[in-house]
């Protein structure tokens, strides 16, 4: 199975990367920043291919797909800092949400048959009081920075009860595939829009 993992370089990517070299019939595929150091797979570089790219640039990942035709993706890359958030939100939502969004387009157009994992995170459950512990998965979304926001965002609407349809996932591959099979064919037009 080829398996591809972003944000390879990270404290969760890289010991996943470990695991999947461990188990048999893996090839591993890992997409990195330019400027990831890469010493936390100094012990397995030789076993993980490396695809430098950004998941804010569309294009690089849908080059880091096509390169790898994942069977799994495993979307780790973020910025992944609730305490850096609240200094750079913007970046914060683009990386986490836009970046994802760009990984779901990827692999909803070039590899339709890979199975995603997002990483989540309990930062979207936000304030949780103490008669809330252990936080079920129906408990109310009260995101308190940045980071828990964008992990909401990307993780909205998925609980037992909600189609598919109505996730970001589910969205943008329902809608855009209606979309693409009823809109007309495009017309050249010049002038303001
Ligand atoms: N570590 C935790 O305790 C924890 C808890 C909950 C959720 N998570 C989530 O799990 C995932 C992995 O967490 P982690 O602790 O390994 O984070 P990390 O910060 O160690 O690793 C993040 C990785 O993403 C990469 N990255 C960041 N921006 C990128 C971009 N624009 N393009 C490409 N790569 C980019 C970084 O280079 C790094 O390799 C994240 O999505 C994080 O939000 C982690």
């Amino acid at each position: 199975m080829r398996v591809l993992i972003t944000g390879v370089t990270g404290l969760v990517g890289s010991h996943l990367a470990r695991h999947i070299i461990g188990e048999r019939g893996h090839q591993l595929f890992g997409f990195k920043r330019w400027r990831s150091s890469t010493a936390p797979l100094a012990d397995i570089l030789d076993r993980v291919e490396l695809i430098e790219g950004d998941v804010t640039d569309p294009s690089s990942v849908e080059a880091a797909v096509l390169r790898s035709r994942p069977h799994r993706l495993y979307h780790l890359a973020a910025q992944s800092y609730p305490s850096e958030s609240m200094l750079a939100p913007n970046a914060t939502l683009v990386t986490n949400v836009l970046g994802t969004v760009n990984v779901l387009e990827a692999v909803r157009r070039l590899a339709p048959d890979c199975r995603v994992h997002l990483a989540c995170s309990s930062a979207q459950y936000g304030l949780v009081a103490p008669e809330e512990v252990p936080i079920s998965e129906e408990r109310p979304c009260r995101p308190v920075n940045p980071y828990g926001v964008s992990k909401l965002a990307r993780a909205t609407g998925w609980t037992p009860e909600v189609p598919f349809e109505q996730t970001l996932a589910g969205v943008l591959a329902h809608w855009r595939e209606r979309l693409e099979r009823e809109a007309p064919a495009p017309v050249a037009a010049a002038g303001p829009a």
